[in-house]
């Protein structure tokens, strides 16, 4: 067209502007994650349960700027991840109790929430004040390949801004946090989808957290399980596990549980084979009523309810055992007030 200023498309495609941060996973992309997290940068990365934003553990800058990409209250500890039991236990004091749970379940789901060892490089950010330390060793490929190309320990709350819905796929790690991450690493979306179970192990077995491990397989290894009454009973105070006390996982749309029914204005996020009808829209967390498969795609379909515009978000009644009590748990969250 003449006399128009825009300039002729290229005869052939040059180098994509980077339109986002979000990189596939290759041994250079690894490698400049791996140099990013050692200069005291932020980096998110996949986990088995949901991404996390990765910061050196042991540096005390790049704590606080995980604390302030999140815009997370100070007092909210976080979890620090580690390649292997071996490395955790350089971190934390392992009981037989712990030594049995590390055997059983990682890498995996499990958060075990322990004394600090003497000498603990990790920053004493991380704990928010506390003088226990939360490990985990995470059971995804990518994730263990960081680890391994730092050599340090990770700090990684959930790749998301205080209070939302958890991240399950880079995408939702870019929505939420954009330019305030260096780099996300795209490992696709996360296989469990729900965060690890936190379980306190300084006196008692207590659950802070119900997640990915169920608390019947952890009761099979220590026996029964205490739980969380939010405040901590030694001299500390404060909250047990400070996360569990604030609304969490928030749409922005209300949550309405234990649904039998659903209006023509609302989304419905349904559980089994038979949904209740007339919602004006039904995401199926699992038509064969699949406890896994539902926690999967929990947070995926909660942010697709919360963008149709709709007025509500309808949720049918989830079944309270295995995987259950940790959906039920983010929904509860979901929907209290005050987000
Ligand atoms: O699956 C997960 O745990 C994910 C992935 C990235 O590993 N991480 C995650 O982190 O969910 P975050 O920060 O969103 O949740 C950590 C939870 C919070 O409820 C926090 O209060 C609790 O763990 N926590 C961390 N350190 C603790 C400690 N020393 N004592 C008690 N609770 C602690
Ligand atoms: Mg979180």
């Amino acid at each position: 067209m003449a006399g128009d200023l825009q300039p002729p498309a290229p005869a052939f495609s040059p180098v994509p502007r980077t339109l986002s941060n979000i990189h596939p996973p290759t041994p250079e992309t690894v490698r400049e994650a791996a140099g990013r997290l050692r200069r005291g940068e932020l980096v998110a990365f996949p986990t088995e349960t949901v991404y996390g934003l990765g910061a050196d553990a042991t540096s005390d800058n790049a704590v606080a700027a995980s604390f302030a990409a999140k815009d997370r209250p100070a007092n909210n500890p976080l979890i620090v991840h580690v390649a292997g039991r071996a490395e955790a236990a350089r971190l934390a004091a392992f009981d037989a109790r712990a030594e049995r749970l590390a055997e059983a379940f990682w890498p995996g789901a499990l958060t075990l929430v322990l004394r600090r060892r003497a000498g603990c490089p990790v920053s004493a950010r991380v704990s928010a004040g506390l003088d226990t330390l939360a490990v985990r060793v995470p059971a995804h490929p990518l994730a263990l390949e960081l680890l391994g190309a730092t050599g340090l320990p990770l700090a990684a709350p959930s790749a998301n801004p205080s209070g939302a819905v958890s991240p399950t796929t880079a995408r939702h790690v870019a929505d939420g946090l954009g330019e305030r991450v260096a780099m996300i690493l795209d490992g696709g979306p996360c296989p469990l989808g729900i965060e690890s179970t936190v379980l306190g192990l300084t006196a008692e077995p207590v659950l802070l957290r119900p997640g990915g491990v169920t608390a019947e397989r952890i009761e099979a290894i220590v026996g029964p399980l205490g739980r969380a009454t939010g405040r901590a009973t030694g001299p500390a105070t404060g909250p047990a596990s400070p996360g569990m006390l604030e609304s969490h996982y928030a749409p922005t749309l209300p949550l309405r549980l234990e649904a039998t029914g659903a209006g023509g204005d609302e989304a419905l996020l349904a559980f089994g084979p038979e949904p209740p009808p007339g919602a004006a829209l039904t995401l199926n967390l699992s038509p064969t009523g699949d406890l896994e498969e539902a926690a999967a795609n929990l947070f995926a379909m909660l942010r697709q309810a919360d963008r149709s515009g709709l007025r509500a978000i309808a949720v049918v009644p989830i079944p309270e055992s295995g995987l259950g009590l940790a959906i039920n748990d983010r929904l509860r969250h979901a929907a209290a007030p005050g987000g």
